[in-house]
């Protein structure tokens, strides 16, 4: 009986791992295939005037391009900070799921910046359960763009669900303009991701 049971488990952990296998094989693909599209590089061309590269990031991810926009656009930082720590372990999953199904965000720290002072803001963070992070939630809540051009970006581990539908319904006042998805890339596609933002920010009118 215990045998059985054994190898009922075993069988499980085996077609758990194929999928996970079949899955991630799949998203390198695609990765392979968008980021081939920027393997040329570009010249920059901006017009954002004036800007302010705002982010949450709970894993450094959206930071680092948040900081590659700033980086390319001289623009100013701020980060959306949490008044309690979050800590990413498993449970913390369960945690964010259930704070985007109840609507209820974390606190946040409430030291915006003066928006008005600004021509485009760039507005990201992490997908969180096909979303956009509560944090980012909270700060979409509190904050009000007055009439200002927004540019909404996300990061990823594959797939963005409803980021920017969210975004769109929650961003007060914003003139959106066309956003940006950014999966979880290794280090070989940091030039295709340079690129990438060139491109985008080029666009940004
Ligand atoms: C609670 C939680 C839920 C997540 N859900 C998704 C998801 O639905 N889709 C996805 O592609 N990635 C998902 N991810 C992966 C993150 O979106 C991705 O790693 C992101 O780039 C992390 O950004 P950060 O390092 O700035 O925090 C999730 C991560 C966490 C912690």
């Amino acid at each position: 009986m215990i045998k059985l049971v054994l190898y009922i488990i075993l069988f499980i952990a085996i077609i758990i791992a194929l999928g996970t296998g079949i899955h991630l094989y799949r998203v390198a693909q695609k990765n392979q295939k968008e980021m081939n599209k920027y393997s040329s590089s570009v010249e920059a061309d901006f017009k954002t005037g004036k800007t302010l590269v705002v982010f949450y990031s709970l894993s450094n991810k959206t930071r680092d391009i948040a900081q590659k926009i700033a980086d390319l656009t001289n623009a100013d930082l701020y980060e959306i900070k949490t008044i309690d720590k979050i800590v990413l372990n498993s449970y913390f999953y369960v945690q964010a799921r259930q704070q985007l199904h109840k609507k209820q965000y974390p606190a946040i720290v409430e030291d915006f910046p003066d928006f008005s002072a600004y021509d485009t803001i760039f507005v990201g963070g992490p997908v969180w359960w096909y979303a956009p992070a509560t944090p980012l939630l909270a700060f979409l809540d509190k904050a009000d763009f007055k009439s200002r051009r927004v540019v909404p970006f996300s990061t990823q581990g594959s797939n963005y669900g409803s980021f920017f539908d969210d975004f769109q319904k929650m961003a007060k006042n914003a003139q959106l303009s066309d956003h940006a998805a950014f999966n979880n890339l290794s280090p070989k596609y940091d030039q295709a991701v340079q690129n990438k933002i060139i491109n985008w920010i080029n666009k940004i009118k």
